[in-house]
């Protein structure tokens, strides 16, 4: 296993869209257990491989207290959506900022696993959060885009400084 590095918002990459797997095997599962040792290490809820620069839709999430859920969704998509809800989010490609933005309460959500199965969860509360966050950056967006221009500029001018003060 290996730690991958974490794209840094506003880097470019994180803008790309994420192909759909179209064949799941040993290069998937190591990708999977990667991106779940890059995820753990950085004390993260969810990973997307679009962070780590892999461009094909997968993600990572574990919401449990004891990191012992490893929940992996590969070309997820979301087949229901209902209600709505304000949630503080952050982000590991986004470190030191936390905002709230507003998503469904509560989703079902079909994908497959690292060995091919298919699956459907219906998901509320954080875990919901965490699969929306992700399937974001699927689509080569990144949570602060859900904020007005004036937060996001903000936010670019101070991760910019903090990236240029670490170089
Ligand atoms: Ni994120």
């Amino acid at each position: 296993m290996a730690i991958l590095e974490i794209l840094q918002y506003p880097d470019p990459r994180l803008h790309l869209p994420a192909a759909r797997v179209e064949k799941i095997d040993a290069s998937t599962r190591t990708l999977v257990s990667n991106m779940a040792e890059t995820m753990y290490a950085a004390e993260g809820v969810g990973l997307a491989a679009t962070q780590v620069n892999v461009h094909q839709q997968v993600i990572l999430i574990d919401t449990s207290p004891d990191r012992s859920e490893l929940r992996v969704f590969i070309n997820p998509e979301i087949t229901r959506r209902e209600g709505m809800a304000l949630n503080q989010e952050g982000c590991l490609s986004v470190p030191g900022v936390y905002e709230n933005v507003e998503r469904a309460d509560s989703v079902t959500v079909t994908a497959l696993d690292e060995n091919g199965a298919r699956f459907t969860l219906n998901a509320s509360g954080l875990l919901a959060v965490c699969i929306q966050h992700e399937m974001d950056h699927l689509h080569g967006k990144v949570f602060v885009e859900h904020l007005s221009e004036l937060k996001q500029n903000r936010i670019r001018a101070k991760l910019k400084k903090r990236q240029r003060k670490a170089a």
